[in-house]
């Protein structure tokens, strides 16, 4: 940013508009609310989390193109943060281009990290960064000729569109395929598609590995009573790395995640090796902001995955285990301010699902689950509830990952979502 952060709700305020206001954006928003930033949110529903914490929030389909165009020209803010992939990402690009807006950290990352294929091919192909063997098909003919022609069994389908795990199957044998196929057409973003097949990756364990792009810190007044140098949006990019984020996934959603996740010296340096190169890609010249980058781990070897260029969901874990959480993070990387990753303890998040399909719907045993030692809970206030639907996070701080696992998922074991009595 090259102008002073200012006063909210009036015209020397700086006005940051979210797209994707669900528990990630609600974050994200508190934190800019922090900094005097006047911030809109806007989400496909009503009564989003981030639409309940925001000084102004709108309703609108982000997929369409000339409604998210209307919003923006009719907002005028100073930074679009996208928050979710489902986002008529061309459209940014126009804008960006046009001059209108800037996008966090750039249309162009916000476009490609949408589509498996763009961020694959980009990390494997232009960067040659290690990824499972991989290939995209078209027809159930194709996905087949792909299997066959050697990226074999087992193996993973996806659709191109997709994120939390939808329209993916994993593939044993032959009598997989069809089905796999069928479930992808019917779980993709925009419907029927393209899918990318890949070789199944036997690792050790998964990480992400969360990646800030921010502009340096200024030099401060020395003891001597020097001026500063350095100042200002010359400053130049660094690449911070925060402390290494385990996780448990179950049918492509994260159910458990903790930090510092333990790794051998050679497998962190590769791992930030690949972050640090494929953020840069995604960033190009500017591109500041945090990135959630997922690898895999099998001894000293590790594969990228994929990046998310905003917070991750495995993340949420940093609300209790650094000094400035993810979306503290975010919200500083993106207006041009200095960060710090160091880590304040080690901790540990654990998942709370809907486990009802019901509105409105009440919590039991919140008060059991904040007794057990060093917990904390997030509850995101989503007005509608599913039986897989992410509702909250327990978190648990502890001096070993080990304690905060246990004490994180018996935390969230003891918040039971029901419906409301009527
Ligand atoms: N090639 C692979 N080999 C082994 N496991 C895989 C592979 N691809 C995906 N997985 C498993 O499935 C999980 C979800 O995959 P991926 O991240 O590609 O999907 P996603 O829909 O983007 O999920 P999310 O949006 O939650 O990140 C991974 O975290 C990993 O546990
Ligand atoms: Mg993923």
């Amino acid at each position: 940013m090259t102008k002073p952060l200012g006063t909210p709700l009036s015209p020397s305020a700086t006005r940051v508009m979210l797209l994707g206001s669900g528990e990630l954006g609600k974050e994200v928003l508190i934190a800019l609310q922090r900094l005097g930033v006047e911030t809109i949110a806007v989400d496909r529903y009503d009564n989003a989390p981030g639409h309940q914490v925001a000084h102004r929030a709108h309703t609108i389909a982000m997929t369409n193109g000339a409604q998210l165009k209307a919003l923006i020209e009719a907002e005028k803010p100073d930074l679009v943060v996208p928050e979710i992939e489902a986002i008529a990402t061309p459209m940014l690009q126009e804008l960006e281009a046009a001059g209108v807006v800037r996008v966090v950290p750039n249309a162009r990352a916000a476009r490609l990290t949408m589509d498996r294929e763009g961020i694959r091919r980009l990390a494997a192909e232009t960067l040659g960064l290690p990824t499972s063997p991989y290939a995209f098909a078209d027809t159930l003919e194709q996905l087949q000729a792909a299997i066959d022609g050697g990226i074999g069994y087992p193996c993973m389908v996806k659709p191109v569109m997709s994120s939390s795990g939808k329209g993916q199957s994993k593939l044993d044998g032959p009598d997989d395929v069809k089905k796999a196929w069928e479930y992808a057409q019917a779980g993709g973003r925009v419907g029927a598609g393209r899918v990318i097949v890949e070789g199944f990756i036997d690792f050790d364990y998964e990480i992400t590995l969360l990646t800030v792009r921010a502009h340096a810190a200024p030099a401060v007044d020395g003891a001597d009573g020097s001026t500063p140098a350095n100042t200002g949006l010359t400053r130049p990019i660094d690449t911070h790395f925060c402390e290494p984020i385990g996780h448990v996934q179950v049918h492509g959603d994260y159910v458990e995640s903790w930090q510092p996740c333990a790794m051998a010296p050679l497998a962190l340096q590769r791992a930030q090796d690949i972050a640090r190169a494929v953020t840069a890609a995604l960033g190009g010249d500017g591109g500041c902001g945090i990135y959630g980058v997922e690898l895999f781990v099998k001894g000293d070897a590790v594969w990228f995955s994929e990046v998310s260029p905003r917070p991750h969901d495995t993340g949420l874990v940093t609300l209790v285990t650094q000094w400035q959480n993810e979306f503290e993070l975010h919200a500083r990387a993106i207006l041009g301010l200095p960060v710090d990753t160091s880590l304040r303890s080690p901790g540990a998040s654990a998942v709370i699902y809907g486990g009802v399909e019901a509105k409105e719907i009440v919590f039991d045993g919140v008060a059991e689950a904040l007794a057990v030692p060093g917990t904390e809970l997030r509850l995101f206030g989503k007005p509608e509830s599913f039986v897989r639907r992410r509702m909250g996070v327990a978190l648990a701080h502890a001096t070993a990952v080990e304690a905060a696992r246990i004490n994180a998922k018996t935390a969230a074991s003891h918040v039971k979502p029901r419906r409301p009595l009527v």
